[in-house]
């Protein structure tokens, strides 16, 4: 590599690493803190077919639960829809699951044996868990390659070699990616001057980099055309599976879609899981139509 692109190589690493900071920096160092440690939590047990199990979990905010004693087991593999009114509490399961927020009691694990609640944010995301908020977060600037190259040197394993070559490897992952999130012809393109759908993609790629076990995502198709929303939906089949998916939306022709008939999503309502089936089953359950999908 010539001395000039190191130098803006360097560059690039140092903007990145100040955005990513105030992006997600906290008074105790947060995720920064993190980066520097050594993966020391062990790998996550899949063997007995729990991905994620929520066990009793409360979240009060000044005496307001938004979680009320919630019990959710998602399996491996699987790619679970979650519903449920405004404030019921979706969110901050999710705030759970990552370590954002911390429960007053309740017990979360990931596979069958990592207390979530005994780990940090950054070990959270370190383990395999990677979470899709709402509003896209990627590097306008950039091209669509190299967000998702940033997004690999963020991979520890990788992270030594940040803006070396790229090793044949890396390479062929970053092409398997693009093709996943349907922007292989994009590469070159600035991030910034993909539609709104595109930059959900690209930073669902992103997450892909880091080859989670357990994919979080908080109303993925918000904001999207009806097409984009549809192979939104593709996208998320295909990776079905290859990880476990939980989804939040609102949309429910999209979880129609993501459901085919005959998966099962669950309704929160108040903090708690107020029903759980098959969509048509939910649709016409009169508690879940009386508080959300009636109105
Ligand atoms: N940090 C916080 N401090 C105080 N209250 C909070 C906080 N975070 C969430 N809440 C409250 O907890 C409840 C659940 O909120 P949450 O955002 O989890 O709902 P949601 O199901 O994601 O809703 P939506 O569908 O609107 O996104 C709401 O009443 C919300 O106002
Ligand atoms: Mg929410």
């Amino acid at each position: 590599m010539t001395p000039d692109l190191m130098e803006e190589g360097a560059k690039r690493r140092q903007a990145y690493e100040a955005r990513k900071q105030a992006a997600t920096g906290t008074e105790s160092g947060g995720r920064q803190a993190g980066f520097g440690r050594v993966s020391k939590f062990g790998v996550p047990d899949f063997t007995q077919g729990v991905a994620l199990y929520l066990d009793d979990i409360t979240v009060s905010f000044d005496g307001f639960k938004a979680l009320n004693a919630l019990t959710i087991m998602v399996n491996v593999g699987e790619l679970r829809c979650i519903i449920g009114p405004n404030g019921a509490g979706k969110t901050t399961m999710m705030d759970c699951i990552t370590g954002k927020t911390r429960p007053d009691s309740g017990r979360a694990f990931f596979g069958s044996t990592i207390d979530l609640l005994r780990l940090s944010e950054p070990e959270i995301a370190q383990i395999g868990i990677g979470r899709k908020f709402q509003k896209p977060t990627v590097y306008e600037e950039l091209s669509v390659f190299e967000n998702l190259e940033l997004a690999l040197a963020d991979d520890r394993r990788v992270r030594a070699s940040l803006f070396s070559r790229l090793s044949g490897a890396q390479l062929d992952r970053i092409g398997e990616t693009l093709t996943t999130i349907h922007l292989r012809g994009e590469a070159q393109r600035s991030a910034g001057l993909l539609s709104h759908g595109q930059k959900q993609w690209l930073e669902i790629g992103m997450l892909l980099m880091q080859d989670p076990k357990l994919l979080l995502l908080d109303e993925p198709v918000a904001g999207m055309t009806d097409e984009e929303t549809e192979r939104t939906a593709e996208l998320f089949l295909s990776l079905e599976g290859k990880h476990s998916l939980v989804v939040v939306e609102h949309d429910m022709k999209f979880v129609d879609q993501l459901t085919q008939g005959r998966k099962k999503v669950t309704v929160l309502h108040e903090g708690s899981v107020l029903a759980e089936g098959l969509l048509s089953e939910v649709q016409s359950n009169e508690k879940v139509v009386e508080v959300y999908l009636g109105r």
